[in-house]
């Protein structure tokens, strides 16, 4: 491949806020590296506590928890995004993970109104509307119904929203971190709609939580039937409080908001509702003043998540990892790039792991440095042939008015030093 070498130019993002735990990363910890070698070979002969008393029992841990040495690894919120911690989102840290799978305790959360503790001998899944038997559920009859297991992502419409206007937030955790990734165990919503009987007139339906905040979504009535699942564990155990416990709907590939956590009653109707959450709420304002409506689909996105601005390169040269996620919400993906000029030159990256439908995929660079600045920057191919287009492209067709739906290529900026920010290239 021929190289380019214009430079491009960088807006970069502001360093005034440091987000969270972890991130002061100054000079300090990175200048100290190279000595990182040698004092290594003094640590292999000494011994250590550990190998000199005997550790806790099998008694000890009933539920196991993560080491000690990794409690940064954990959900972070950002302060100006949550007015109340009732009503707002945190962040997976997709700097700290690997494979495909998001662990159960750092699935990012989001909701309207808190986290309902809800109580499963009490909870109950009702389908009325228009159905032949209005029925209602308890979880042990839900349990009765032939089950499917699935990996899906959830992606919030709203993840990289704040990115609309230019680079604003240090860490791909922020930047990206409203998506996880995991395997649920749930009964496919077309046996209950089945069981109940939908009614010809009936195109659609609408989920209902159990929370304070009722969360209600238009679902037409093919997707209902397609792929869509009433979940009840996720990662082979109970859902999570957080997640929706102790049911939740699963919408294979479309936007979170409709993934309603507390799943308590569907209805079935003739035509949307046009609730809250799909008038005011994820609709995406155009410069002509027309708003986009039913942007269901999440399209192709990636981003490198190692290095990132949370997860500085700590040697200075030579043989280096770079790493990123990359998800559809129209199949699997086909390919991803990798740039290390922001976006002048595309190596193919190696997708390692399971490629299932929906799904996060984890794609590897392994690639020599030569210690010099980098804009990294990932492309994303998914099956349908969709390529995950540039910043400047989505805001070409969508505008800047937009919260949702913004898939465009993130790019890091590396600097000499391994400490990695936020910029934009044009
Ligand atoms: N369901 C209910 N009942 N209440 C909510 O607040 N939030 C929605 C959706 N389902 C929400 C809900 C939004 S906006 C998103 S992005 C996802 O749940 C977040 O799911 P998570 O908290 O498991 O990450
Ligand atoms: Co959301």
């Amino acid at each position: 491949m021929t190289e380019k070498s214009a430079k491009p130019q960088i807006t970069s993002t502001s360093r005034r806020t440091f987000l969270g735990a972890g991130l002061a990363l100054g000079g300090a910890a990175i200048a100290g590296n190279t000595a990182r070698a040698a004092q290594g070979e003094d640590v292999i002969l000494e011994k250590q506590a550990w190998s000199q008393y005997l550790g806790d029992g099998v008694d000890a841990r009933p539920y196991g928890h993560p080491s000690e040495f990794e409690k940064d690894v954990v959900r972070r919120d950002v302060a100006w995004l949550t007015a109340d911690p009732v009503s707002s989102v945190n962040f997976t840290p997709l700097h700290e993970l690997d494979g495909i799978i998001t662990p159960n305790g750092l699935c990012f959360e989001r909701h309207h109104a808190g986290i309902a503790e809800v109580d499963p001998s009490k909870h109950r899944l009702m389908i009325n509307g228009l159905v032949d038997k209005p029925l209602v559920f308890t979880m042990q009859d839900l349990k009765r119904f032939p089950r499917r297991n699935h990996v899906y992502f959830l992606e919030c419409a709203a993840n990289s929203g704040m990115e609309w206007r230019g680079a604003q937030l240090n860490g791909c955790q922020f930047t990206h971190g409203m998506v996880h990734n995991v395997m649920y165990t749930g009964v496919p919503l077309k046996y209950l709609l089945e069981e109940a009987g939908v009614k010809t007139n009936g195109k659609w339906v609408m989920p209902e939580g159990a929370d304070a905040s009722a969360m209600t979504r238009s679902i037409p009535m093919f997707k209902a039937l397609e792929d869509c699942l009433v979940a009840f564990k996720m990662n082979g155990e109970a859902l999570r409080p957080e997640q929706g416990y102790p049911l939740r709907l699963v919408v294979p590939g479309w936007e979170g908001n409709m993934w309603v956590k507390w799943l308590r009653r569907i209805e079935v109707g003739d035509e949307p509702w046009h609730h809250r959450e799909e008038t005011s709420k994820y609709t995406d304002l155009l410069e002509n003043g027309k708003a986009r409506r039913f942007t269901w689909e999440m399209d192709a996105k990636s981003v490198i998540t190692n290095p990132s601005p949370q997860a500085p390169l700590l040697h200075s040269k030579g043989q280096t990892v770079i790493t990123g996620v990359a998800w559809s919400g129209r199949g699997t993906i086909e390919r991803v790039d990798v740039s290390l000029d922001g976006g002048k030159n595309w190596r193919p990256a190696r997708i390692d792991g399971p490629s299932l439908d929906k799904s996060i995929h984890r794609f590897y660079y392994d690639f020599d440095w030569d210690g010099s600045p980098l804009l990294l920057q990932s492309r994303a191919m998914d099956s349908t042939g969709y390529v995950q287009p540039t910043k400047a492209e989505l805001r070409a067709v969508r505008g800047t008015n937009s919260i949702y739906h913004n898939n465009g290529i993130q790019t890091w900026h590396v600097m000499a030093n391994g400490e990695v920010e936020n910029v934009e290239v044009s």
